[in-house]
């Protein structure tokens, strides 16, 4: 694989379970064997938008493998890269020159980019991480676009390979209330297909409203009847967490709600009012009850207290949301390595 785009859904079920792996060897080895890995290897890293994990895990996890990591400032300390026609005088500059200038220096690069950077227009981001692909002569890494996160994915797998080995097990990806409408729907959309590879009993929960991207939901489908997993989606989160095993519960934006074209607005107020109709969908102990006895709650984070969770669950026994933020770094060494140095993951 060249670039790490969307590698849950460009890779079958079981490349990716290989991966999961491949990632677990690499974080049970010890430091000083692969510190040298990716000795003097350099990842420019552009982060179009706020991030605690992604940012310090990834240059935490290359500086261990003996990397060199620059990060790129794209609001501030470089002229923003920009698609064609989005491009402002002396402000911008047009992807496919950053990316083939940085092709000169170094390694690969990595991007962040979704909502207010790409004008909220779904895929838009997606198409500026495809864009840098094509003009890059060096692997392209996505942070998360607007559409994937598969970075947060490989980390997931690998903390529920942790927890309950490769055994079949129902996964609840969910739906959650926020105060804020501006979580994108990488990180559903990622989970949901790296579930499917996985071969999980899938039940994907929202309120009518927040639909995913019906083609993500159908290749979904196929991966799972591949993999001899399953996949339904329902409208009640009651009647979802029955029994299960893992419970994923976060919010996400509304498509329905985002402009079509570069340049037009949200609905905010339509946007808002869905989802103050459902704040009754945070995840909380009376419906950890319904669920199996050794489930567990993942959440990518940041969550938001007290409204997609609960303190006592974020907080509780059956919280995993720490060992996904610890496997984040292991995931993105895996992905590091094997776009760089493929040979060491063998
Ligand atoms: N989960 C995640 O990607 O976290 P950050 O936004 O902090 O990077």
């Amino acid at each position: 694989m060249r670039n790490w785009i969307n590698p849950e859904a460009v890779m079958s079920p079981n490349e990716y379970q290989k991966l999961i792996g491949a990632a677990l060897a690499l974080k049970n080895t010890d430091w000083e064997s692969k510190g040298a890995v990716l000795k003097s290897r350099a990842i420019y890293f552009l982060f179009f938008n706020q991030s605690l994990r992604t940012r310090s895990s990834f240059q935490t996890g290359l500086a261990k493998l003996g990397g060199i990591p620059v990060v790129l400032d794209p609001q501030a300390g470089i002229y923003t890269p920009a698609l064609p026609g989005r491009e402002i005088p002396y402000a911008t500059e047009r992807i496919s020159d950053v990316a083939r200038v940085l092709s000169e220096y170094g390694d690969a690069i990595a991007i962040r980019m979704y909502g207010e950077p790409a004008g909220w227009v779904y895929g838009e981001a997606h198409r500026a991480m495809v864009e840098f692909s094509q003009w890059a002569s060096i692997p392209i890494i996505n942070m998360e676009c607007d559409k994937f996160h598969p970075c947060q994915a490989l980390a997931d797998m690998i903390t529920i390979r942790e927890k309950f080995g490769a055994k079949r097990k129902k996964i609840v990806i969910s739906w959650a209330y926020s105060g804020s409408w501006h979580k994108p729907v990488a990180v559903p959309q990622s989970v949901l297909l790296a579930s499917a590879n996985c071969a999980l009993d899938i039940v994907l929960a929202y309120p009518e409203g927040f639909e995913l991207d019906e083609e993500i939901v159908k290749l979904a489908e196929s991966k799972a009847q591949l993999s001899g997993g399953s996949l339904r989606i329902t409208h009640s989160f009651d009647e979802a967490i029955e029994g299960a095993d893992i419970v994923y519960a976060k919010s996400w934006c509304s498509l329905k709600h985002l402009p079509e074209q570069y340049g037009d607005t949200v609905e905010e107020v339509a946007m808002t009012s869905l989802f103050e109709a459902n704040r009754d969908w945070i995840y909380d102990d009376s419906k950890r009850l319904r669920t199996a006895s050794d489930s567990i709650y993942m959440h990518c984070l940041p969550a938001d207290r007290g409204q997609e969770v609960t303190d006592e669950i974020i907080d509780g026994a059956s919280s995993a949301v720490f060992a996904q933020a610890s496997n984040r770094m292991h995931a993105q060494n895996a992905a590091m390595v094997h776009l760089l140095n493929p040979g060491a993951l063998e």
